[in-house]
C-alpha cells in the first residue's frame, strides 16, 4: 500500500523531531518549577527510563509489523478478537484533540517571534499583562496565528511522508539543536547557571506529592509521543532492515537530553536576569520575555531565535499528532491525502477555536467546567488519560497476545540479553503501574 518509506535517518530524525516538542520546551520547565524541581526530575527520569523506553519499542514494534495505519495494523496483528483489539487503533484521535490546544500554543508561539523583533517588556508585570492581554482579550490575534498554524501543518502533511514530513524534520530538527545547543552554551558561562542545576537535580522529597507523582508519569508519555500511535505510524512506513531498538534510544535519548537542556537554560536565564523559577503555563510566555529583556542588547535576537526554536520543536512534533488519522482515512477509506489531511486539519482547526474562546473574557464563562476550562480539559484529557491508557493498552498487546515468536523474532537479535527483562516489564511491570497511576488520576487511590 504504502510505497514512500522513511530512510533510517529519516525515521529517527521524525520520530525524534515528534517527541521534541512544547511537552520539553514550553511544558517541562513549568510542571518542573510548579512540582518543585529535582525531585519531580527524578521521577520522572526514571519513569522515561524503565517504562517509557519499553513501551517505545512495544508501539514501534506494532507499526513495523503491521505495516498500516493504526486501527488496521490491529486488526490484523490480533490472532483472534480482532473487532476488540482493533479498537486500540483508535487511540489515534487523542492526537487530533491534542492539537486543538497544540496548535492555539504554536499560534502564541508565532505571535512571540514577530513582536519580540522589537519589543520585549521592561518587567515580569508588563509580560504579564501583555500576555494575559492576547490571552483574555485578543481573540483575532489568536485565530490568525492558529490558522497559519493549521495552515502550514496541513500542507506539510498533505505532501506525504517523503517529501512532507521528512523533509520537514531534515531541516526543523537540525536548526533546533544548533539554536538551543548555542543559547545552552552561552547560559554555561552565566552565574545563575550552578543555581539552575541545583534546582533540576538537588531533589527535595518534601515536594513530592502523588500528584506530582502522576503528573510525572503522564509527562513522561506526553513527552515521548507515546500511547496514540503517533510513533506506531512513523513506524509503519520504516524500511524493513531498520533496527527499532536502536532508533528508539535515539529518540528517548534526544528527547530527555533536548528536556533537560532546556530546562537548565531557562532556569539560568531566569536565575541571572528574572526572578527565579516561574509556574505555570505562562513561564516561557512571560518569565522568560522579561529575563530577555534585562538581557539588553543581545535580548531581542535571543527572544525571536528562541521562539523559533519552540515553533520548529512544535510543528515537527504536529505533523506526527495529525498523521495517524490522516493515513487511518487514506488506508480504510480510499481518500486522497488532501482530502484526508484537509478533513484531519479542519477538525482541529474548528474545535482550536473553542480552545482560543474559553481563554476569552466574555465566552470563557460558557467554556469552563469545573476548575478547568475547555482548553485546560482537553489537555487534561489527552495527557493525562488518554496517552497513558493507550500505553497499556499497546503493552497488553504486544506483551500478551501478538504471538510471542513474532515478537522474539524481530526485537531479540536487537535487544540482546536484553530481551528477556524487557518482555518480562512490558508483562508486568509496565501494565501494573500504568494501572496505578491511572486510578491515582481518576482520584480512586
Ligand atoms: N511529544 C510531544 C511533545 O513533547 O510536545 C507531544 C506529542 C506528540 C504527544 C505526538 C503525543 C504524540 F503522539
Ligand atoms: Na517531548
Amino acid at each position: 500500500m504504502k510505497l514512500a518509506r522513511f530512510s533510517r535517518l529519516g525515521f529517527i530524525l521524525a520520530a525524534a523531531g515528534s517527541a521534541v516538542g512544547l511537552g520539553n520546551i514550553w511544558k517541562f520547565p513549568y510542571i518542573t518549577g510548579e512540582y518543585g524541581g529535582g525531585a519531580f526530575v527524578l521521577i520522572y527520569l526514571i519513569t522515561v527510563l524503565l517504562i517509557g523506553f519499553s513501551i517505545m519499542i512495544a508501539e514501534m514494534l506494532i507499526g513495523y509489523l503491521g505495516r498500516r495505519d493504526t486501527v488496521t495494523s490491529f486488526e490484523e496483528l490480533a490472532p483472534r478478537n480482532k473487532h476488540i483489539w482493533k479498537l486500540g487503533g483508535f487511540q489515534a484521535l487523542a492526537g487530533l484533540f491534542i492539537m486543538i490546544f497544540y496548535s492555539v500554543v504554536i499560534g502564541w508561539i508565532f505571535n512571540y517571534i514577530i513582536t519580540s523583533l522589537s519589543y520585549l517588556p521592561a518587567s515580569v508585570e508588563e509580560a504579564e499583562t501583555t500576555f494575559t492581554t492576547m490571552l483574555h482579550s485578543n481573540f483575532w490575534i489568536q485565530l490568525f496565528y492558529h490558522t497559519l498554524s493549521f495552515a502550514f501543518i496541513t500542507y506539510v502533511v498533505h505532501k506525504g511522508i517523503k517529501s512532507g514530513i521528512e523533509k520537514l524534520n531534515y531541516y526543523l530538527m537540525p536548526a533546533l539543536m544548533v539554536i538551543l545547543g548555542g543559547m545552552f552554551i552561552y547560559a554555561t558561562t552565566l552565574g545563575g547557571f550552578s543555581k539552575a542545576v541545583d534546582f533540576m537535580f538537588m531533589p527535595d522529597w518534601s515536594k513530592v506529592t502523588s500528584e506530582a507523582f502522576v503528573v510525572a508519569v503522564g509527562h513522561a508519555f506526553f513527552t515521548l509521543s507515546l500511547g496514540m500511535g503517533a510513533i506506531m505510524t512513523y513506524a509503519a512506513s520504516l524500511p524493513k532492515d531498520a533496527n527499532l531498538v536502536k532508533s528508539a534510544f535515539w529518540v528517548v535519548f534526544l528527547d530527555t537530553t533536548i528536556a533537560i537542556v532546556a530546562g537548565l537554560m531557562l532556569f539560568t536565564f531566569l536565575y541571572q536576569y528574572g526572578s527565579g523559577p516561574a509556574k505555570g503555563p505562562g513561564l516561557v510566555f512571560i518569565s522568560l520575555p522579561a529575563a530577555f529583556y534585562e538581557m539588553g542588547i543581545l535580548g531581542n535576537f535571543f527572544a525571536v531565535l528562541f521562539f523559533i526554536a519552540l515553533a520548529f520543536a512544535g510543528l515537527t512534533s504536529s505533523v506526527s499528532l495529525v498523521e495517524p488519522m490522516i493515513q487511518y482515512f487514506i488506508d480504510r477509506f480510499g481518500w486522497s491525502r488532501l482530502k484526508s489531511s484537509l478533513s484531519m486539519g479542519f477538525f482541529f482547526w474548528f474545535l482550536g477555536i473553542f480552545a482560543i474562546l474559553s481563554n476569552i473574557d466574555g465566552t470563557k464563562e460558557f467554556l469552563t467546567w469545573g476548575s478547568k476550562n475547555f482548553f485546560d480539559w482537553v489537555d487534561y484529557v489527552t495527557a493525562a488519560i488518554m496517552l497513558p491508557l493507550g500505553g497499556l493498552i499497546m503493552a497488553v498487546f504486544v506483551g500478551f497476545v501478538i504471538p510471542e515468536s513474532e515478537v522474539e523474532k524481530v526485537v531479540k537479535p536487537q535487544l540482546k540479553w536484553a530481551y528477556k527483562p524487557w518482555y518480562f516489564s512490558l508483562r508486568y511491570l509496565t501494565p501494573v503501574a500504568m494501572f496505578v497511576v491511572m486510578l491515582s488520576l481518576m482520584g480512586i487511590i
